[in-house]
């Protein structure tokens, strides 16, 4: 049994949908969750610039004695999870691997789309996990980068003529590659899976990033023997780079719950 928490991080809010999954699969666990609000959104930015701030979330962690790392930020994942864990000597789960095992398990016809920021399809870690999983699957990656400007702004209800006439935009073309199964590759899709599945049919299985790396984290947890006790209630800590107020207003909404405590503003820079 290891009772030390388990450190999230994210470019911003977008992260506690992997929270929420978190709470459900992993109930005992303790959380420390980091938001880098003032700095998000990572995912139009260069790796250089993504790597050096994923390097500063990392560093303001490890100030906590941790067990394991979750990096719930797509963006982080796709384009240096493999610098971060070489760089440090504690277990990180990403979401790209979980995804696409999920997404290569569920497909039948072997044509899987993926939606991401642009810095995520720029990487092509998705297409180049899955082709590791599968050489037959094809590939279809398209960037949405107005859908994480609009889940921010609260637009990402259904009957919101903004975000479902973007989403048809974006996700017209995917329909027409018949696909079989979608990877919502960023933290703030889980918000518009009604949106997405309207266009894509209930043909098309939504896979979500946050949900398998929680699973893969209680995976890797139990295979190290690192599970707090099952009988106790796990509490989570927030901690963001900007103003809580922003913070605490609109975490509900990833979260699907209220924030039980308040979150707590820390200086990035000093880390
Ligand atoms: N958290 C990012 C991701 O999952 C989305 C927001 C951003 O661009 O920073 O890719």
């Amino acid at each position: 049994m290891d009772i030390r928490p388990i450190g999230v991080f994210d470019s911003g809010l977008g992260g506690l949908t992997a929270v929420r999954s978190l709470r459900k699969i992993l109930p005992e666990e303790d959380l420390i969750y980091f938001g880098d609000t003032s700095r998000v959104p990572y995912g139009g930015r260069s790796r250089e610039t993504i790597l050096k701030y994923a390097r500063q979330d990392i560093r303001f962690l490890r100030s906590f004695d941790l067990k394991a790392i979750l990096i719930a930020c797509g963006t982080v994942s796709t384009t240096s999870l493999p610098t971060l864990r070489a760089e440090n000597d504690l277990p990180m789960v990403g979401v790209v691997e979980p995804t696409c095992a999920r997404a290569a398990a569920v497909t039948k016809n072997k044509r899987v789309g993926i939606i991401a920021t642009q810095a995520s399809v720029r990487a092509g870690a998705y297409k180049e996990t899955l082709a590791k999983l599968d050489g037959d699957i094809e590939v279809f990656a398209k960037a949405c980068p107005l859908f994480v400007p609009l889940v921010e702004n609260g637009r990402f209800r259904t009957g919101d003529v903004v975000i479902e006439t973007i989403a048809r935009e974006y996700l017209e073309p995917m329909r027409q590659t018949r696909i079989d199964t979608l990877i919502l590759g960023c933290t703030h899709y889980p918000l518009l899976t009604e949106i997405i599945a309207d266009v894509m049919g209930p043909d098309v299985e939504l896979v979500s990033a946050g949900e398998e790396s929680a699973f893969e984290l209680k995976r890797m947890l139990k295979a190290q023997e690192l599970r707090n006790s099952e009988s106790r209630q796990g509490e989570a800590t927030y901690y963001v780079s900007d103003r809580v107020e922003s913070f605490e207003e609109t975490a509900s909404w990833f979260l699907q719950e209220d924030l039980r405590h308040g979150a707590n503003q820390i200086d990035i820079d000093r880390y």
